[in-house]
């Protein structure tokens, strides 16, 4: 039975669903290049609905020079050739819904490609023309570019072309921002839109939710702030290159697109930390749904957790709050909460926690076998973070390594190719599907009950929680309606359960009592 999440008792699809986040490079590869594609994904369908999510959301699969991995966008309506072609998307999509499956793809309005034609005919033609009009082509400021903003990506925001004007990149400089103003970039945008809902989709993620409006006459960033940001994510709240009002007028267009499409659905990437500003991108006629990193924030301890849950509902407004612990840009959680055995415990308690919570969960390929963070070896590192930054930054590859699906030795069937575009650590046999299947004390076991029981079980139902006094180093909460209680124990010590028949705990009990780095169901 569906639950209802809201007052007028009319459910959508996606207010409480639990979204699967295929990182299509990585998730499964049906040619054996080594590389996912979308092939491997239908491939893997039966997986996907063993698992018991209800929708997928698919990264980039675009034609792509994959400067940034497909977020540099030359063509936004064809498959890239690595990933296999439109007949192939269509065949993806017939065959997830049949297994029940709602297909969602990324739309990354932000920027397009440095090879996407427009960009291509921009750099061919003179400044002041309107092939330039649909980036932020600017002058200089004598030698220097004509504002300090960096890129996210490290560095200069600023890339200069051959005629002596600059051209502006939030990300790296294959990725060129667009002018939001132009009309044909809005047309553009349009048409996007409706070509992928044409062929069934039913919903987006945005990219990159607060970029794409900029501020009149591009203001300096304050220079305090230049230096906190280097390298975060989350922009200050006087960060001039995010979060400008415009940005609201391209959600409510895309949202008057899929109002043409009962059903659809957008969620858009936003990383503004304020709840208020976050709140705006979720009003009635913007976006469905906004996804909220702060869970994926959080340390594993109690207060801290209980902030973020807090934060991300008050966040959301009107809208169903999303829950996220990983995904293609972050450390993945099992790492972030210490790795090993520790990792493992706490990240099995965190599921618990993520899929108790009334709204939408976001799972990230392979957070259901609990796998780790890896330390990619230099020479394979590919994430242009990891280069800009001149070795200095990590990058994301470490959370992006193909999945591990069965046998003892890498590629782990991932591929029947003999490698794999990351390579996969030879000690993540015990970590495969195959392996984890069958054992009921495994971390695919435990999500697939988890997902089972939060769909089927009545103490899921209300969009509202209510907190109890709990222990120091614990939290426990009781979603309003349905009455399910969710405890987490991040202290160092056993603790007494609320009271309730227990559903389901992250690790086995003891004596009654709630282990450390453990959370259970009860209703
Ligand atoms: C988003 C994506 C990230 C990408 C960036 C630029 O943050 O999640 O992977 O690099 O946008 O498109």
């Amino acid at each position: 039975m569906r639950r209802s999440a809201r007052p007028d008792g009319a459910t959508a699809w996606w207010q409480d669903a639990v979204f699967y986040q295929v990182y299509v490079r990585s998730f499964a590869d049906s040619d054996g290049d080594g590389i996912g594609d979308l092939e491997g994904i239908r491939s893997r369908l039966g997986y996907l609905e063993l698992l018991g999510v209800d929708a997928l959301w698919l990264t980039p699969f675009f034609r792509s020079p994959m400067a940034d991995h497909g977020y540099d966008v030359a063509d936004p309506r064809d498959v890239d050739p690595l990933f296999g072609d439109l007949a192939a998307f269509d065949r993806l999509v017939e065959d997830a819904h049949k297994h029940g499956l709602k297909v969602t793809i990324d739309l990354v309005p932000n920027h397009t490609s440095d090879q996407h034609p427009w960009f291509q005919a921009a750099l061919a033609a003179a400044p002041g023309s309107p092939e330039r009009a649909r980036y932020y082509f600017r002058d200089g400021r004598g030698d220097d570019p004509p504002n300090n903003w960096t890129s996210i990506f490290g560095g200069p925001a600023w890339t200069r072309v051959p005629d002596g004007q600059w051209y502006l990149h939030l990300f790296a400089p294959q990725q060129p921002d667009l002018n939001w103003d132009s009309s044909d970039v809005r047309v553009d945008l349009v048409q996007t839109l409706r070509f992928w809902l044409d062929r069934r989709v039913d919903g987006f993620r945005i990219d990159v939710a607060h970029g794409m409006a900029k501020p009149d006459g591009l203001p300096d960033m304050d220079p305090a702030v230049v230096a906190v940001m280097a390298g975060a994510q989350t922009p200050h709240a006087t960060d001039p290159r995010f979060d400008n009002e415009a940005v609201h007028d391209v959600h409510r267009l895309i949202r008057r697109v899929l109002d043409e499409h009962p059903g659809t659905m957008a969620v858009g990437e936003i990383w503004v930390d304020s709840d208020e500003r976050f709140a705006r991108y979720v009003r009635p006629d913007e976006l469905h749904l906004g996804f909220n990193f702060k869970l994926a924030q959080a340390d594993f301890d109690a207060d801290a957790v209980r902030r973020a849950i807090d934060r991300s509902m008050a966040a959301a407004g009107s809208a169903p709050p999303t829950w996220t612990l990983s995904n293609h840009d972050v450390v993945r959680h099992v790492s972030r909460y210490g790795d090993g055995a520790a990792g493992t415990r706490r990240a099995r308690a965190m599921a618990l926690v993520e899929l108790a919570l009334p709204g939408v969960a976001y799972l990230y390929n392979g957070e259901e076998l609990g796998l780790p963070n890896v330390d990619v070896p230099d020479w394979a590192r590919q994430d242009p973070i990891h280069h800009r930054s001149g070795g200095a930054e990590e990058g994301r590859d470490g959370c992006r390594v193909p999945m591990p699906w069965e046998g003892t030795e890498a590629p782990f069937g991932f591929t029947t190719g003999e490698s794999t575009w990351l390579p996969i650590p030879d000690d993540w046999g015990p970590l495969t599907v195959e392996a984890q299947l069958e054992d009921p004390a495994s971390m695919l076991s435990l999500y697939r009950q988890a997902v089972e029981i939060r769909k089927t079980h009545a103490s899921f139902s209300g969009t509202e929680l209510e907190w109890y006094g709990a222990p120091p180093g614990c939290f426990a909460f009781r979603r309003k309606g349905g009455g399910l209680i969710c405890a987490l124990n991040t202290s160092a010590a056993p603790v007494p359960l609320p009271p309730g028949e227990v559903l389901l705990s992250s690790a086995p009990l003891e004596g009654g009592l709630l282990p450390p780095d453990a959370a259970v169901w009860l209703a």
